[in-house]
């Protein structure tokens, strides 16, 4: 019997999630992604070679593994393209194991306008969105007027398409937000350049993802972003357009509930965040700059620094719980080797009031003050241990602390970019 297993962000992004599904689809046959677009950057590194996917799942450097998008992310046919030729430019042989759903909402350049406007009139209110034109497009997918990548392989029905939409965000674009219009006829010319290019990896994923399954293969589900970004669930309306937690990776791939085995949450040992909106646990001190200087904490879509913290063991609870995630995953543990001590937030204070769980109003949110428990560091270096012993006393109680804390075991723990510094104590296969 094969098993499902989810993979997603427990923080706000970048959690190390894509270098945890290419580890793990060495038992698997299949990785599919669900929701989000290109606004994702995940990184795999094997050796001297490193990789950086924004469409294409995490499994596709390993020859035998199909890669699936599924029906709930939005896919940006340009970005999808270039990323592929790039893939293929590095002897990557993915034409045979990439399939792409019919159903996914497709990202024009009128959503990267929309976006960008946006952002840039909001001034100091904005998200700080990763400019792909992500929201846009799920507004076109819930408004009913957005295409499918179905529709780029109708001629007729995608020009018409693509002229309505285009015609009706020009007006927005140039009405409300006073920008300059997109060029209709041009992106029609390209949808349909985009539509013969892209057929021949479509598919209907549900029903294949559904095959696999049957004939008893086992298949990871690969989250972007991460929970607090989640568009209900998250600090809004400082988070992405999509659900983030598990629930989604039913809705986004077609697979029912119940066929989820495990739902592994990623967290780093402490936290980022890129982009606007609350954030309990940032640092503006030396130790800050300490995380982004060891962590390389630089976004892996847009280059934009993150913004570095402790970990926030309410806030990650409180995701676990969102996504019923049945173990943990710490990774960037070797950013922390050099601390003679770490700080771990257990609770907040507000208004004189200690709080357990997280506020769920941003403005809350931003009013609260981290209340920290101080555990020793360990000065030793981390990188490349594979046994739970042969990690120093100091790490394994600080992992043990957030396991507690979190109230779900941790199983996995990466001590390196690169695939092999990774420490499994129990792997979600087994
Ligand atoms: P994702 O979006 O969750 O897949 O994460 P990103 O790839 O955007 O960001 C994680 C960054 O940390 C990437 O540059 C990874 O190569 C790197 N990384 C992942 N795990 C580790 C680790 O355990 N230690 C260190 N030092 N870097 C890591
Ligand atoms: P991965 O999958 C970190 C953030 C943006 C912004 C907010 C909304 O690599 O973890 P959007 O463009 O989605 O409308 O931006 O969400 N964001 C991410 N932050 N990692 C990501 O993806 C992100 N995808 C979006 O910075 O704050
Ligand atoms: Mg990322």
């Amino acid at each position: 019997m094969g098993k499902n297993v989810i993979v997603l962000g427990t923080q706000w992004g970048d959690e190390g999630k894509g270098k945890i599904v290419d580890l793990l689809t060495d038992r698997a046959q299949a990785v599919v992604r669900f929701q989000g677009g290109h606004n994702a950057g995940h990184t795999l590194v094997i050796g001297e070679e490193k990789t950086v996917l924004h469409l294409v799942p995490s499994g596709i450097l390993r020859n035998n593994v199909r890669c699936f998008i599924g029906n709930g992310v939005v896919v940006s046919p340009s970005a999808l393209l270039h990323e592929i030729d790039h893939l293929r430019r590095l002897g990557v042989e993915l034409e045979s194991r990439i399939r792409v759903s019919g159903l996914c909402p497709v990202v024009l350049p009128y959503h990267v306008a929309i976006d960008q406007a946006r952002e840039k009139a909001l001034g100091r209110q904005a998200i700080g969105t990763t400019g792909r034109g992500i929201g846009p497009a799920y507004e076109d997918k819930v408004a009913r007027r957005g295409l499918r990548i179905a529709d780029l392989l109708e001629p007729e029905i995608c020009r018409s398409m693509v002229e309505t939409a285009a015609d009706y965000h020009n007006f927005v674009l140039q009405q409300y937000f006073k920008a300059s219009p997109v060029d209709i006829s041009q992106i029609v010319e390209e949808c349909l350049g985009y539509g013969e290019a892209l057929a021949p990896l479509v598919a209907d994923v549900a029903a294949e993802l559904y095959q696999l399954i049957e004939q008893g293969d086992s298949v990871v589900f690969e989250g972007a972003q991460g929970a607090l970004l989640d568009v209900d669930h998250g600090t809004y309306p400082f988070v992405t357009s999509s659900n983030t937690t598990a629930g989604a990776a039913s809705v986004g791939s077609g697979i029912g509930p119940l066929q989820f085995d495990a739902v592994m949450g990623i967290a780093k040992a402490y936290t980022t965040r890129v982009g606007s909106g609350p954030f309990p646990t940032e640092l503006f001190d030396q130790a800050g700059e300490a995380l982004a200087r060891e962590g390389h904490e630089f976004g892996a879509t847009t280059g934009r620094p993150r913004r570095c913290g402790w970990f926030d063991a309410v806030n990650v609870k409180h995701a676990c719980r969102l996504s019923g995630v049945t173990a943990l995953c710490i990774t960037k543990l070797d950013v922390l080797d050099q601390f003679t001590e770490v700080k771990i937030c257990t609770a907040y204070q507000r208004a004189g009031k200690r709080m357990d769980t997280p506020a769920s109003q941003s403005n809350e949110l931003m009013q609260c003050v981290p209340v920290y428990e101080r555990v020793p560091g360990w000065r030793t270096r981390t990188a490349g241990i594979r046994t739970w012993q042969g990690l120093p006393g100091e790490a394994r109680r600080y992992l043990e602390r957030l396991s507690e804390l979190i109230e779900v075991s941790v199983d996995i723990v990466s001590t390196g970019a690169d695939r092999d510094d990774t420490l499994v104590v129990r792997h979600p296969f087994d």
